[in-house]
């Protein structure tokens, strides 16, 4: 499977924003945890590898289903 066409856009609100993927298949476990200070922005998609994304901390979210803020 390549990855998806749509973006998802994490702009972190707080230093310490940690951007969790979590894998595909029978086994979901973190395989990468990527972390934002204020203001840093991440640009990831869905792959083959990764079936979920976890934000921890105050962070705005934009999908193709519209943007979210984590409340903290
Ligand atoms: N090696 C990972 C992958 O190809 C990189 C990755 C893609 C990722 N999307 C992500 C890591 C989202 C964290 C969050 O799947």
């Amino acid at each position: 499977m390549s990855s998806s066409q749509d973006f998802i856009l994490i702009k972190a609100k707080e230093d310490g924003v940690n951007v969790i993927g979590l894998t595909r298949g029978s086994d979901t476990r973190f395989h990468h945890l990527e972390k934002l200070d204020k203001g840093e922005i991440m640009i990831a998609q869905f792959t083959e590898h990764t079936s979920a994304i976890k934000v921890r901390g105050k962070a705005v979210i934009q999908t193709s289903h519209g943007e979210m803020d984590t409340e903290v």
